[in-house]
C-alpha cells in the first residue's frame, strides 16, 4: 500500500517528507481488515429530519471549537473522510494532514482541498499504524472515525506516541448510551410487549454493520485515559433516537424546532454521558 496519496491533476499540498516515519510494517498492514473501497455516500438517508441536521452541523462545530487551532500548529486529522473538517481548520491557519485508508474517500478529500485551495495534504494509511514519526504532531483530531476502526486501542496507543509532549487529542463520537438511545430501546421494547409488530430495518441505537466497535462516553473514557490525560468533556444535543422525534420536530416552524434543539443541546454540554454525541479533549501524559 502506497503512503502518499496520489495527487492526480488536483492541486493538493505535499507532505514534507522528514514527518514520515521510514519503515510501515506493510506485512501487518495487509492481514489487517478494513475497507479502503469506505465511501460515505450510503449514509446519508432521503430525508434528513431536524433533529439529525442539527445533530451533524453541531457536532461539527463542537469538534472544531474543542480543537481550537492555532496559526501554523501541525494538525493530524485521522479517518479524515471528505476532509471537510480538515479543511475548516487549514482556513484557521493550521497546516494539516488526512489520514484516510479508503480510496474512495480520498478522491473526495483532494477535490474538496483543491476547491479550497486548502493547506492540507494527506496520506494514505491506517490509524493503527501511524506513517508519521512519534512527537510530529501539534495536535490529533478523530471524529466520527474511531467506532469504524479495526483495533481503536491500537490506534490511541499511536496518537499518544505521534503527539509532541504537550500536544492534545480531539476525539468525538456517537454515544451509543445516549438518553435518547435509551429512551428508544425502552419504547420499542413496550411496544414488542404489547404486541405491536417488529421494526422494520436497524433502529438507531443498533450497531451499523460499518462500525467494529460501540463506543458510549464511559467506554470512551476508560480507553483514552490508557494513553492520554483527558482534559475536558462536552456533550452534543440531545434525545436523536427517540421515537418520532424527528418528525415531530419536522411539523414545527424552523425557528421553533432549531429553538428546542439548541436549548437541549446546552443542556447536553454538561451532560456527556447522556448527549448524543461526546467530544473529548485529551492531552499528552508526559
Ligand atoms: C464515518 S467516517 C468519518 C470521516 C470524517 N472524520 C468526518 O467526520 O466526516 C470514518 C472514516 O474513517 C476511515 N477509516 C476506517 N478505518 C480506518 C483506520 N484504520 N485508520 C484510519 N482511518 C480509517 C474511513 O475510511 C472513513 O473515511
Amino acid at each position: 500500500m502506497s503512503l502518499r496519496a496520489k495527487r492526480g491533476n488536483l492541486k493538493v499540498p505535499s507532505l514534507p517528507p522528514r514527518l514520515l516515519r521510514h519503515s510501515v510494517p506493510r506485512n501487518d498492514i495487509r492481514h489487517c481488515q478494513f475497507d479502503i473501497e469506505w465511501d460515505d455516500g450510503q449514509l446519508f438517508p432521503e430525508v434528513i429530519y431536524p433533529d439529525a441536521d442539527f445533530l451533524l452541523r453541531r457536532m461539527n462545530e463542537a469538534t472544531l471549537e474543542v480543537v481550537n487551532p492555532r496559526r501554523d500548529e501541525l494538525i493530524l486529522d485521522i479517518g479524515c473522510g471528505r476532509g471537510i473538517d480538515g479543511v475548516e481548520l487549514a482556513k484557521r491557519g493550521a497546516v494539516v494532514i488526512g489520514l484516510e485508508p479508503s480510496y474512495v474517500m480520498l478522491k473526495h478529500a483532494r477535490e474538496h482541498i483543491s476547491a479550497n485551495g486548502a493547506n492540507m495534504s494527506l496520506v494514505r494509511g491506517l490509524g493503527e499504524y501511524m506513517p508519521l514519526r512519534n512527537k510530529s504532531v501539534d495536535k490529533v483530531v478523530c471524529k466520527g472515525a474511531l467506532d469504524h476502526f479495526p483495533d481503536p486501542p491500537m490506534v490511541m496507543e499511536q496518537i499518544a506516541l505521534v503527539l509532541k509532549p504537550g500536544g492534545e487529542a480531539t476525539i468525538a463520537i456517537a454515544n451509543f448510551e445516549s438518553l435518547g438511545f435509551k429512551l428508544g430501546r425502552m419504547v420499542w421494547w413496550f411496544r414488542k410487549k404489547l404486541g405491536f409488530k417488529a421494526a422494520v430495518g436497524r433502529m438507531l441505537w443498533e450497531v451499523p454493520e460499518d462500525h467494529t466497535y460501540r463506543f458510549d462516553y464511559l467506554s470512551l473514557r476508560r480507553l483514552v485515559n490508557e494513553h492520554l490525560e483527558m482534559e475536558k468533556a462536552t456533550g452534543v444535543s440531545l434525545f436523536f433516537g427517540i421515537p418520532w422525534w424527528g418528525i415531530l420536530l419536522s411539523k414545527l416552524p424552523r425557528n421553533i424546532s432549531l429553538a428546542i434543539l439548541s436549548s437541549l443541546d446546552k443542556v447536553a454540554r454538561c451532560l456527556p454521558s447522556l448527549s448524543d454525541v461526546v467530544v473529548l479533549r485529551c492531552r499528552t501524559k508526559y
